[in-house]
């Protein structure tokens, strides 16, 4: 059978981290996760204490940077530069910081070429925020998968708390709506809506529920000559 490429996209906090693994899982096809990606990249910024609007200074971060995937244990962990940083990645600060270092069009380039590297063979779920506008516009599958910020935010909040990170509920929600802000409004590949995504508002589903829709969808398009 096919091997697709399948494309979710969407605000933070909808749920595509969990629905693109186990959609990966089900049909034993590899996850990518972009955001982790431009998080690693945020977190070499700070790291190096990089000014954003320094263009030589970014750009020469972009060509020694090695990001990579180890999917050797029962969990997918993310290596900057060989150390694993999977943990060192989610943290508020890094979050925020992701949306501006997200922004830059050579960090774009970057990750771009690196994702389309990764997925060119098929056999993949990226999920992101313009991965069927602009990574993969001709994606055989692609989903655009909202909730509330209210919701969103909420989510968010429970995932920070269940990992020991202390974090206020409303600040959260806050900080939920300044990423979207930030990520619809910038100049270059904004989180934006593939004209042919097929859109999914999760507020009031469960995981399960939105997973066994997606499934329905993708198996559909697995077989020739049926619905698309
Ligand atoms: O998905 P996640 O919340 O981990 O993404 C972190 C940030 O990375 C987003 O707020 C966005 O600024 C950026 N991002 C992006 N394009 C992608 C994936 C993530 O700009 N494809």
């Amino acid at each position: 059978m096919k091997k697709l490429i399948i494309a979710i996209d969407g605000p933070s906090g909808a749920g595509k981290s969990t629905l693109s693994k186990a959609l990966a899982d089900s049909l034993h096809y590899t996850n990518i996760d972009t955001g982790a990606m431009f998080r690693a990249v945020a977190l070499q910024t700070m790291r190096q204490s990089i000014d954003l609007n320094d263009e030589q200074q970014i750009e020469a971060m972009c060509r020694s940077i090695d990001i990579r995937f180890d999917r050797s244990g029962t969990e997918e962990r993310i290596l900057l530069n060989g150390e694993d940083v999977s943990a060192a990645i989610r943290t508020p600060d890094v979050s925020l910081l992701t949306a501006q270092v997200a922004a830059l069009p050579v960090v774009r380039k970057t990750l771009l070429n690196l994702q389309r590297q990764m997925g060119e063979n098929g056999g993949v779920v990226l999920e992101g925020r313009d991965i069927g506008s602009v990574v993969f516009p001709d994606a055989e599958v692609k989903f655009f998968l909202s909730a509330t910020a209210q919701q969103r935010g909420k989510r968010r909040y429970l995932e920070l708390k269940a990992k020991g990170i202390e974090v206020d509920l409303d600040q959260t929600i806050a900080e939920v709506e300044a990423r979207d802000l930030a990520d619809s409004s910038r100049q270059h590949a904004p989180l934006l809506r593939a004209a042919d995504a097929i859109d999914i508002d999760s507020t009031s589903m469960s995981i399960s529920e939105v997973l066994s829709k997606m499934l329905g969808i993708i198996n559909r398009r697995m077989i020739p000559g049926t619905e698309r």
